[in-house]
């Protein structure tokens, strides 16, 4: 069955939404995104994915006069019209038709292109790699030094994943000057002595919504957390390890470049905070 999707102001059939050739987020990769997760009908951290997403386009010199109410609006009335239940919103806005190809932004007020639109899952709670965990392996970071903004430039991230799919893995973590970054559309963690540990932010790596939410959980828990790099071996001696993203919550690992990770099996950590996550990520969904 076809989606109702937007664009740039109306909700049309999949089939008659177009965007030009010389839009800039085809030729150039010059747009940003977010996804925003779907439960039982409800948007999860709906206003961390808009803060982040005003973020970025700040840092892009982007603009769009969206409010705040209007995205909710756009994002309840896909939800709506699609009957979705599980699954996720995915936001995109480029720079626009810039006419012909150009490196220089196009003039003021050439209006950016605005794309949304719904995807059903299988309800993302009963993932059955949260029961078995996740095989990673490790491939060097060749990415640019602007992750923390989330533009659609995701070949080195797809590549990645293509590499652990070609070994028969589940994906893919990215390593620079001998450090975990993060994953390949996911932050990391590793769990020893009962401690989390996962990088801080900086440029280096996406400021992840529900590693942003997952952390004040864990405040509120006083569960033990610390915030600095690690490097694969220290991964591979951990007792535990998992990723968070908007589409997995918090995902046990259990393997790293072919070591198993404590038992083999999700630890007890990455299982009791997925279904904090879950419980108080749903509790405040709208
Ligand atoms: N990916 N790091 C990277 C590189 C990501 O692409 C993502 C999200 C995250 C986690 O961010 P959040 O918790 O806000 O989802 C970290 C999304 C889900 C994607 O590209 O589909």
């Amino acid at each position: 069955m076809s989606r109702t999707v937007y664009l740039n102001g109306q909700y049309l059939p999949e089939e008659e939404a177009k965007v030009s050739i010389f839009d800039r987020g085809f030729v150039m990769g010059d747009a940003v995104y977010e996804v925003t997760c779907v439960l039982e009908g409800k948007l999860l951290e709906f206003e961390g994915h808009m803060a982040r997403l005003q973020r970025s386009l700040k840092e892009l010199q982007m603009h769009c006069d969206i409010s705040r109410d209007e995205w909710l609006e756009i994002h309840r009335k896909l939800v709506e019209l699609n009957g979705l239940e599980n699954g996720g919103v995915y936001l995109q806005i480029s720079r626009g038709n810039a006419g012909d190809r150009d490196f220089h932004f196009p003039k003021a007020g050439t209006p950016p292109t605005v794309v949304l639109y719904t995807q059903s899952k299988a309800d993302l709670r009963n993932d059955p790699h949260a029961e078995t965990g996740i095989t990673v392996v490790s491939v060097p970071d060749l990415r640019w030094h602007r992750r923390d903004i989330k533009t659609v430039q995701l070949l080195w991230a797809s590549i990645a994943k293509m590499t652990a799919e070609q070994q028969g893995k589940d994906d893919a973590w990215f390593v620079e000057d001998g450090f975990v970054t993060e994953g390949s559309s996911n932050n990391c963690y590793i769990v020893k002595n009962g401690e989390v540990i996962t990088r801080p932010l900086s440029n280096d790596i996406l400021h992840g919504i529900t590693r942003g939410s997952l952390l004040k959980m864990m405040a509120e828990r006083q569960l033990k957390l610390v915030e600095r790099p690690f490097t694969i071996a220290e991964a591979q001696q951990a007792d535990e390890a998992f990723y968070t993203s908007a589409s997995s919550f918090v995902m046990p690992i259990v393997e790293v470049d072919g070591v198993k990770l404590g038992s083999g099996k999700p630890g007890p950590v990455a299982k009791r905070l997925r279904e904090i996550y879950i419980e108080e990520a749903l509790k405040a969904a709208i």
